[in-house]
């Protein structure tokens, strides 16, 4: 297994090309399982996690190439619709494959992906719109064992929570269902609004699209022509980078990103003391003579990210004062809190609301990475710290960051992944 080593109190700078959204390409694939031909999509980040959702479509038939960040892929050629157990429990976007598969094939078997470590993450809301819509479901022995032979109809479906899978699922699902389906409480995530502009290049006649209430006029089984798509820049990648900028006191430009979609992110920063400046696709952060501490509250789209929860968390150590954020999505993002606080850090947690301390010094410590955006906030306090942290686990990094080293070490910080 690999390990990073960082070596803190390095100054960054230059700039750093942002990804693709990891978290736009995984709908992405899944769509083409209702599209009638061969798909290009380019800008795809080469991370685990799109990856595993290739082979999840090739295990069910699909054709595939990835290479230099192009996926070429003819899902036509599928023909199981069971997404099993070993691949679904490695990725919960798996899940993504249920809504498009059911309307495909009028029959489909999902392993249920089970908890995760920020929480029990269930996906009742996507089972009950399915149901609204006509779809017979069971559980059986951990699968989600769907049926419509005659199809999925069009109804409205108000979503009890926004659910941003879900609303992806559901979409993906309505595009090709008899009738309209009109979805209240949508997801209104830029990676769902890309989602809704492919099916839209696609013919599906959709209403509302960036709104929290859609009207989509089905083709009643008929699969879609659909078009090339290039990934949409990775909001959260690029809200990480900030985040280092901002914690090493430092001037970086992120290039390929869409600082519309970080302007929650953006705001938190101006408010801690840190100077942005934009253009239509570059970010540059400008080092704070003072950082504030901030009171954070995470939500849905247009709110502040959840999945930037734990990297704020990191920044807000080196603030003067006390921050305090509220984690309102997931019970149990605060699995870095233990490893920040193994760095020095001064945390306190109850129920979903952390006090931090801005004390300042960290120290580098043996850490463990124990999620994906967790792990991420562990890197930033490594930059900061005093001597080297070593931050063990490292695959749940490489499920999100492209290239992560390599990007890091261009704006100058030492980082080196070495073998246990
Ligand atoms: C997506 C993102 C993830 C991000 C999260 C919230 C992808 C691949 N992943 O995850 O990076 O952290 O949105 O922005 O896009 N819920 C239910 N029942 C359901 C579905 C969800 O109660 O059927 C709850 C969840 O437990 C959670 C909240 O709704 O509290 C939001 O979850 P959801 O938006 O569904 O997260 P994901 O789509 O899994």
């Amino acid at each position: 297994m690999h390990y990073l080593a960082i070596k803190g109190k390095q100054k960054l700078f230059g700039s750093v090309n942002i990804s693709g959204a990891k978290n736009s390409v995984l709908p992405l694939l899944a769509s083409t399982l209702i599209s009638n031909k061969k798909i290009c999509i380019s800008n795809a980040p080469e991370v685990a996690d799109v990856k595993t959702f290739i082979k999840l479509l090739e295990n069910l038939g699909a054709t595939c190439s990835f290479e230099k960040n192009i996926v070429n892929i003819d899902s036509t050629t599928v023909t199981s619709s069971c997404a099993n157990y070993d691949i679904v429990r490695k990725m919960r976007a798996s899940i993504l494959v249920l809504g498009p598969l059911l309307v495909r094939f009028g029959h489909c078997e999902v392993s249920l992906p089970g908890g995760c470590a920020i929480g029990q993450r269930p996906i009742d809301l996507h089972l009950k719109a399915l149901e609204q819509m006509g779809a017979e479901i069971e559980i059986k022995q951990g699968y989600v064992v769907a049926k419509a032979p005659k199809g999925l109809k069009g109804c409205t479906i108000i979503f009890d929570k926004v659910t941003v899978t879900g609303s992806e699922n559901i979409l993906m699902a309505a595009s090709l269902a008899h009738g309209s389906t009109k979805l209240v409480n949508v997801a209104k995530e830029p990676e769902v609004v890309q989602l809704c502009e492919v099916l839209q290049d696609a013919g599906i006649k959709i209403e509302g699209i960036g709104t929290s209430q859609l009207i989509i006029h089905g083709t009643g089984g008929k699969l879609l022509d659909m078009k090339d798509v290039e990934v949409i820049p990775d909001r959260i990648e690029a809200g990480t980078y900030l985040c280092a900028g901002a914690i090493t006191k430092s001037k970086i430009t992120l290039n390929k990103v869409n600082p519309k979609h970080l302007e929650a992110v953006t705001l938190k920063l101006e408010e801690m003391g840190f100077g942005i400046k934009t253009t239509d696709d570059s970010i540059t952060i400008l080092p704070a003579e003072k950082i504030f501490p901030s009171d954070i509250e995470t939500s849905e789209y247009p709110g502040f990210p959840t999945d930037l929860q734990a990297q704020f968390m990191a920044l807000c150590t080196q603030a003067k004062g006390t921050s305090i954020i509220d984690e309102r999505l997931f019970e149990n993002r605060f699995m870095h809190v233990s490893e920040l606080t193994r760095m020095g850090a001064s945390i306190k947690l109850k129920g979903h609301s952390a006090t931090v301390e801005g004390k300042g010094k960290l120290n580098g410590a043996d850490v463990m990475a124990t999620d994906l955006r967790a792990s991420s906030a562990l890197i930033l306090a490594a930059l900061v710290a005093d001597g080297v942290t070593k931050i063990h686990r490292i695959y749940h990094l490489d499920r999100g960051y492209e290239n992560l080293e390599g990007k890091f070490s261009k704006l100058g910080a030492k980082i080196e992944r070495l073998e246990e």
